[in-house]
């Protein structure tokens, strides 16, 4: 069914879905204005033309890092939108784990025409500088998981951009935002960590479970019936996911308690709806699908179509649903072993759990897939959005 129609009769308790996925990000994050405003001393003076900032961001999964850096880039924008044309650019390493594969993304969006491939990375980065100084616009460019490029490749990448006004008459071409889970500063050479200085470092500690509470709130507000979630189960929402501090948890399973209320017909979510959930590991946010290839993304897309209202799909059926999704983008449908080797690639990432099991009639094995750390609504909807932009072969 269209998209478009989901919030229409969307259910007793549900208004809009959007609040519930991790995308979305609210115009006021609740309880950071401490490290918003930490990050806002860090880059006091870039409202003048040679400034470049610096900054860097840690801490736990689900401590608010990619949200914070992400309304502080889009608020200082519009802050500072008649002194200095700021431009936000987000990349997260983990999609994109090599030096090359950072400025080739930063090029194209400062210019979709830049040519894929032939230039060497000093060559890329000059004419970033240039685009960057004739549109007269400063990027903030923050690395998001980049300890995942500095394991891979060193720190290369960063020196480079670090220098990329050196030796140049007008300064100020950008400004950067590290973040990273763990603390990286170890990783870097002595000319990268001089070049950063000691002070800019800002830490955020997991949320409490008033902070979990307060966050829980804010997406109810936004996505549901007034009233219409419980205070009890908000509690106990924000109890499970106080035990990591980890707020995606908690948005996870506010929207799977009202995913349980709405199925059982009930108009108000209660504590019974609220389970911890027992199959989490590192949290996966939407845009880890833009890693895989076109067949990958069917499959999956398969998968999360049943997965939004099923607990869980046969691996028969789910094979039969990636012929349909196929036959829908025009894409030829691969093989069975094919198929098994995406599923298993989607569990590897995290996706999906896998678990084989006898049938009730003692009739051999069937393998029942589900979803981890996902929420197929949200996922489904990106990979269509996905999918409908390429051309499948
Ligand atoms: N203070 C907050 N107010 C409102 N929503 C928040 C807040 N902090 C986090 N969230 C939401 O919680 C989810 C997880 O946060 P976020 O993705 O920023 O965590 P993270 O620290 O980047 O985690 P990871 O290390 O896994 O990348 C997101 O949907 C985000 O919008
Ligand atoms: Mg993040």
């Amino acid at each position: 069914m269209a998209g478009y129609l989901d919030r229409i009769g969307a259910g007793k308790i549900l208004v809009d879905s959007e609040p519930l996925s991790f995308d979305w990000l609210p115009n006021e994050l609740v309880g950071r204005d401490e490290a918003l405003g930490e990050i806002a001393s860090m880059f006091m003076g870039i409202e003048s033309p040679n400034f470049s900032g610096r900054a860097i961001v840690i801490g736990p999964v689900g401590s608010g890092k990619t949200a914070i850096v992400r309304r502080f880039s889009e608020d200082l924008r519009k802050h500072l939108a008649d002194t200095r044309r700021i431009l936000p650019v987000h990349i997260n390493c983990r999609n994109h784990p090599t030096t090359s594969q950072v400025l080739q993304r930063i090029a194209q969006i400062l210019d979709h025409r830049h040519p894929e491939r032939g230039f060497s990375p000093g060559e890329i980065i000059q004419s970033i500088r240039r685009n960057l100084q004739n549109s007269g616009r400063h990027m903030l460019l923050v690395l998001d998981e980049v300890s995942v490029l500095l394991l891979r490749e060193g720190d290369d990448l960063l020196y480079q951009l670090l220098r990329i006004d050196e030796g140049r008459e007008e300064t100020g071409t950008l400004s950067l935002i590290l973040v990273s889970q763990e603390p990286m500063v170890h990783l870097f050479e002595a000319a990268v960590k001089s070049r950063f200085g000691q002070s800019n470092h800002i830490r955020l500690r997991p949320y409490n479970e008033e902070g979990l509470r307060a966050i829980v709130d804010q997406r109810t507000s936004a996505a549901c019936r007034k009233g219409s979630v419980r205070d009890d189960a908000k509690s106990r929402i924000a109890g499970f996911a106080a035990e990591t501090g980890d707020a995606r948890l908690a948005i996870e399973l506010l929207e799977s308690a009202i995913r349980r209320a709405e199925k059982k017909g009930v108009s108000e979510v209660s504590p019974e709806h609220v389970e911890p959930s027992s199959t989490r590991g590192a949290g996966i946010e939407p845009d880890m699908v833009d890693g895989l290839n076109d067949h990958q993304k069917m499959c999956l897309l398969a998968l999360c179509r049943r997965l939004r209202r099923e607990e869980s799909v046969t691996s028969g059926d789910a094979e039969r649903l990636y012929h349909v999704v196929c036959e829908e983008y025009e894409g030829e449908p691969r093989g069975h072993t094919s198929f098994w080797g995406y599923i298993k690639r989607l569990e590897e990432i995290g996706f999906i759990h896998a678990e084989t099991s006898n049938t009730p009639k003692g009739r051999g094995r069937t393998t029942l897939i589900r979803a981890a750390n996902i929420l197929p609504a949200t996922v489904e909807k990106r990979l269509e959005k996905d999918l409908n932009r390429n051309n499948i072969a």
